[in-house]
């Protein structure tokens, strides 16, 4: 096991710029989660990190070695990926060995080793199958497998649970975790869901065209997102974001008639603002945010209601079951410790 640091990282292929100056530190043994939309730079990272692509500038150090120079091989790194192909025509046992094989282990070893993994990951039954006979959560099992077998000091997993259907992937949400804390290898897992890095991290880079917005653990994130993307990206149903202008005594945020105290706070008075407020944090009431019911979707324990106000759209999460219809005319009080105010131009928290 290692500590794994990126220093200062670029990347560009040809014109494309795909990371921009990246700096990232994971903790020996310790489970980080890169999140952000498709094409934000998340496979290429886990690719200079592996060494399976140059970095245009910048370090990585694995433990105590830079190994810009090393080739993946000697990086002592195992990759999981999404659609990890296995070889069709071997059984189980033969494909998690089979990358111990090529380092020239001894036949006593390979089979400690896989017996090892099959326990942790309970596929001892299934040693002797085809992957065609196997399940798509067994098949992405074994590929963790043969990752497990290799005992590297660092595991990167680019978006494994990808091809398999939501409550499979909830599963193995679980699974991969308490294997995390069976083995403790620093890990770098790579999603662009959201909510499954939310379940799953120790800390979480959210990372958005070719650089990192902000690095926290999912609370921080949750409670103090650092600009509006980081804000619009955690958390779903998304945060509203209402335009808004700070208030004359600078605690205060005025949107469209109303005027908002938030507590605890301070800004320049007049600067050009933006509302965040989560839809778990409004709640019907008499002062707040005047607003029309466009859309009303009961999900269970809670009811959707969807908004236009004079300050944007906006949901709410309710827990009351009054009913509500469409063309209805209500009032939202945001609670008052859960709002965020950013700078209209910068994006930034204020
Ligand atoms: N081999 C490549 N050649 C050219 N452009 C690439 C290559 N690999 C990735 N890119 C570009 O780099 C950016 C980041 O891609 P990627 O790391 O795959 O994003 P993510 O994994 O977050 O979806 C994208 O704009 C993508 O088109
Ligand atoms: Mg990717």
């Amino acid at each position: 096991m290692a500590e794994l640091r990126i220093e200062g990282v670029h990347k560009h292929f040809g014109d494309t710029r795909a990371i921009s100056g990246v700096d990232l530190s994971v903790g020996d043994g310790e489970f980080c989660v890169l999140v952000g939309p498709s094409g934000c730079g998340k496979s290429t990272l886990l690719r200079l990190i592996a060494g399976l692509e140059e970095i245009s500038q910048g370090h990585v150090w694995i433990g105590s070695r830079d190994v810009n120079d090393l080739a993946p091989k000697e990086r002592d790194i195992a990759m999981v990926f999404g659609n990890s192909a296995l070889y069709p025509h071997m059984k189980v046992f033969a494909n998690m060995a089979f990358g111990l094989g090529l380092a020239g282990a001894d036949r006593a070893e390979i089979d400690a080793r896989v017996g090892d993994a099959a326990r942790v990951l309970d596929l001892s039954q299934l040693l002797e199958r085809l992957p065609r006979q196997l399940s798509g959560g067994h098949r992405q099992q074994v590929a963790i497998g043969r990752a497990i077998v290799r005992k590297p000091q660092v595991f990167l997993f680019d978006d494994p649970l990808s091809s398999l259907d939501a409550k499979l992937r909830a599963r193995m949400r679980v699974e991969i975790r308490e294997l995390h804390r069976r083995l403790k290898t620093t890990s770098i897992y790579v999603t662009s869901d959201q909510a499954e890095a939310m379940t799953m991290a120790d800390r979480i880079v959210v990372m958005h065209g070719g650089i990192v917005e902000q690095t926290g653990s999912p609370r921080d994130l949750y409670d103090r997102p650092a600009n509006t993307f980081v804000a619009g990206y955690i958390g779903s149903p998304a945060m509203n974001q209402l335009r808004a202008r700070v208030g004359i005594d600078g605690a205060s945020v005025d949107i469209a008639e109303a005027t908002i105290p938030v507590p605890d706070w301070h800004a320049p008075p007049g600067t050009e603002a933006v509302l965040g407020v989560r839809p778990e944090h409004l709640a019907l009431g008499d002062d707040g945010i005047r607003v029309q019911v466009s859309l009303v979707e009961a999900i269970g324990a809670d009811t959707l209601v969807s908004c236009e106000s004079a300050a944007g759209p906006l949901v709410a999460r309710l827990r009351e079951r009054r009913a509500l219809r469409p063309g209805d005319r209500i009032t939202l009080a945001p609670r008052p410790r859960a709002m965020h105010v950013f700078d209209a131009d910068s994006g930034k928290r204020i």
